[in-house]
């Protein structure tokens, strides 16, 4: 698909539910006792391979008008699937689920698309093995089969890296272990498993001391069915209001996005670079805090985005680094390493897509330097490498370049943001098939 330059953007549109808390709605529904009805899930590939996948286990999912209805089995009451559980594109819905299955007394063989089998799963299989989880295969790759249990133990883990997957994983399967199962944290990450398991009666306490964050969860637990409404993506939104800031004239308002500050990473850095984006109407719903995004076409300048920030922003680095291009001066983002394995390595594969539309920039370590001059040529074709963030982040950049942008794939756009074109031309955008 090719992006070619807008007149300028402007309307107020809405984004899909967020992917993290719709993955988490499908499993913690599934793991209740009783129903839980889910307005404004995410309806993407990700997601409604978590909702097979709960199905599969025994808690069917599905869609009634609107909403979706998860028929709960309580902690410990999933089953035996009947054959094997293909997460599609998805490290959440793969590493959260492998938590779930810790706890039964089951055998379940995870299966994925290319990417997803390259992506390492011995972050979340070392704890889990640690409370009981047993892996059939020597190798920490997907296709794998892994075998729970109803006895699991209860651990104390500090993070070596900075994930919520992992963080998660192991709360999700501490609720079903006989004590207190504690994650310690050196770097926050997306707290949205603490709260959402708050929400559905489970005992999660969180203490702060000396710069680390201790969750604890308490074993044995017992979920209750709720209504839980998804608010709008700010990793979708993100691309809307990136496209707003760099296209002339322009002024998009995106409405109802969760703004939980585990996230908002990105939008704290755009405001340094000049950004005019604005947080109106804050509100909360579900345990999350809520706003709508305003943002203005703005004159931009480069930044040093501190490495600690990374956690709150690791999904937006590509788009940043494809504004950072329209920004004048260099715009240094430390602490990339996470980057490496994502979807694709994204580090390597934002500085190449960069590199082929003219826009000179540099890796240093796990550093990513752009040298923004204010003038992006575009003309490159961006290989994507199954990646639908990479896709997304180079097609809001040629909304703005001197020439067209082409991204090598949009398949996988669909796992996190099928409506992305659509909204885009909603707002003025216009692409082409290449
Ligand atoms: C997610 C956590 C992050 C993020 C991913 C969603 C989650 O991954 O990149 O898109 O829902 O917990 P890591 O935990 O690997 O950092």
């Amino acid at each position: 698909m090719t992006a070619r330059a807008a007149a300028s953007l402007a309307g107020r549109v809405r984004v899909p539910g967020d992917k993290s808390i719709s993955h988490r709605a499908l499993m913690f529904g599934a793991l209740a006792t009783g129903r839980t009805t889910i307005t404004g899930l995410l309806d993407a590939e990700d997601v409604l391979n978590t909702a097979s996948a709960v199905t599969a286990l025994g808690a069917p999912a599905r869609k009634t008008g609107d909403a979706w209805v998860v028929l709960g089995r309580g902690t410990g009451g999933l089953k035996q699937p009947d054959g094997p559980i293909d997460f599609g594109n998805s490290g959440t819905g793969t590493r959260l689920m492998m938590g779930v299955i810790a706890g039964h007394d089951i055998a379940v063989t995870l299966t994925g698309d290319a990417s997803l089998s390259r992506r390492p799963m011995g972050r979340v299989l070392k704890p889990l093995r640690q409370m009981g989880l047993v892996t059939r295969e020597d190798r920490d790759t997907l296709p794998l089969t892994v075998e729970g249990t109803s006895r699991l133990v209860p651990i104390e883990y500090v993070l070596p890296v900075p994930s919520a997957q992992v963080k998660s994983a192991i709360l999700i399967a501490g609720l079903m272990a006989a004590g207190e199962t504690t994650v310690v944290e050196t770097e926050p990450t997306r707290d949205h498993t603490e709260r959402m398991l708050r929400y559905f009666g489970a005992d999660v306490t969180t203490t702060v001391r000396d710069g680390l964050t201790r969750i604890t969860v308490h074993g044995e637990a017992e979920l209750e069915g709720r209504d839980v409404v998804v608010p709008g993506d700010p990793s979708s939104a993100a691309f809307l209001v990136c496209a707003a800031l760099l296209v002339p004239g322009s002024d998009v308002t995106v409405e109802g996005v969760l703004v939980n500050e585990t996230r908002t990473g990105l939008y704290t850095t755009l405001r340094e670079m000049g950004a005019d984006v604005t947080f109106l109407n804050r509100r909360e719903d579900g345990g999350e805090p809520i706003a709508d995004i305003r943002a203005r076409y703005s004159a931009l300048k480069g930044v040093h985005v501190p490495a600690g920030r990374a956690p709150s922003m690791i999904d937006e680095y590509p788009v940043l680094a494809a504004v950072a291009g329209f920004a004048l001066g260099d715009t240094r983002m430390d602490g990339l390493a996470e980057l490496e394995v994502k979807e694709s390595d994204r580090l390597a594969a934002t500085a190449a897509g960069l590199a082929a539309n003219g826009v000179a920039a540099t890796i240093d370590g796990d550093s990513l330097i752009v040298h923004g001059t204010g003038h992006v040529p575009g003309a490159g074709t961006v290989a994507t490498h199954l990646d639908h963030r990479i896709a997304m982040a180079f097609l809001t950049m040629g909304l703005a370049s001197a020439s067209p942008v082409t991204v090598d794939d949009t398949r996988m756009i669909a796992t996190s943001f099928p409506e992305f074109r659509g909204l885009m031309e909603r707002l003025g955008a216009s692409y082409a098939e290449a």
